[in-house]
């Protein structure tokens, strides 16, 4: 009887659950656990497959930014690419008046130690260099507009500093003093009064100009022009650059010596590349590179090309 009785309800729960499946027909299939566990890896993997397109989307969106000028994206992220660099070309101004960082080669280009750092700066960065030869007192305003960035041995100032950026520092420099042979100017006292040639626009136009006493500053725009000048007596002496003065006073052996200006108590300075204000990706990237070529040794086969020899 027991028997019967499972039997019996064996075959009812059996009958009961076909048609129960029978009366639900296909439509609710999926509902079962297997089907709906198939359904959920299908859309996990539709999912998986779409985020690389949309990952591929994003990074075309941050490739464009710079020329599309989306500012907060450019922002946000810490590899901004530099306006400057976007068109793959760095636009270099400087002053070729300025030997050995800068002067005229013989092919009629710009050429000189600040000239091959800043090719070796634009290969790292992957841009192409074109250098732009303009008078110094020009270079700082014409920073982000005529030119992208200037490399003109041109010494970190508080005041260029209000107008644009600066590159970590690659050369420590100082103001000289070039004299006739037998001046009797030796000390800082004895520049007092006296008729000074400078570049104009330059830190020893400054000094000329602000710290030294009664000076009447004769202002040139190139640096050669004050030296003949001095050679010609028309100036005292010239104040410019210790690497420029050893270079100019050497083409006047025996007329003219350049005196170390720390023994007119002049402050040592420190050259750099200034770039637009603002533009802290390209100061990142050039700062980079910077170290990288120090690192290689390639700044100081340019020392030993250009300023030792
Ligand atoms: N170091 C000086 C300055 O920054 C003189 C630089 C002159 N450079 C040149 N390329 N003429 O004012």
């Amino acid at each position: 009887m027991k028997k019967f009785i499972a039997l019996l309800l064996a075959a009812v729960m059996t009958m009961s659950l076909l048609t129960a499946c029978g009366g639900k027909t296909e439509e609710t299939t999926s509902e079962t656990p297997e089907a709906e566990a198939a359904q959920d890896e299908g859309t996990e993997a539709e999912a998986e497959e779409e985020a690389p397109e949309a990952e591929a989307q994003d990074a075309e969106t941050e490739a464009e930014a710079p020329e599309t000028e989306v500012e907060g994206e450019a922002k946000e992220s810490t590899d901004a690419q530099s306006e400057a660099l976007a068109d793959g070309v760095l636009t270099v101004g400087t002053n070729a008046e300025f030997p050995p960082f800068e002067f005229v080669g013989d092919d009629g280009e710009p050429d000189g130690f600040d000239i091959a750092l800043i090719k070796a700066i634009g290969e790292k960065l992957g841009v192409e260099v074109e250098v732009e030869n303009m008078e110094f007192d020009s270079l700082v305003a014409s920073i982000g507009s005529k030119v992208d960035v200037a490399i003109a041995g041109m010494t970190v100032t508080d005041e260029r500093k209000n107008s644009v950026d600066f590159s970590d520092a690659y050369y420590e420099a100082v103001q000289y003093v070039i004299l006739p042979e037998g001046s009797e100017i030796a000390t800082a006292d004895d520049l007092a009064g006296k008729t000074i040639g400078v570049q104009l626009g330059t830190t020893g136009d400054i000094i000329a100009s602000d710290d030294i006493e009664g000076a009447s500053v004769s202002q040139y725009n190139k640096g050669m022009d004050a030296v003949n000048d001095l050679i010609n007596g028309k100036v005292d002496c010239v104040i410019i650059d210790k690497n420029p003065a050893l270079v100019f006073a050497s083409k006047f052996e025996g007329q003219l010596t350049a005196v170390d200006g720390a023994e007119f108590g002049f402050e040592p300075e420190e050259y750099a590349i200034a770039m637009p204000k603002g533009d802290t990706a390209l100061v990142e990237q050039v700062n980079t590179a910077l170290e990288e070529i120090k690192a290689d040794g390639t700044f100081d086969k340019l020392v030993e090309t250009y300023i030792e020899n």
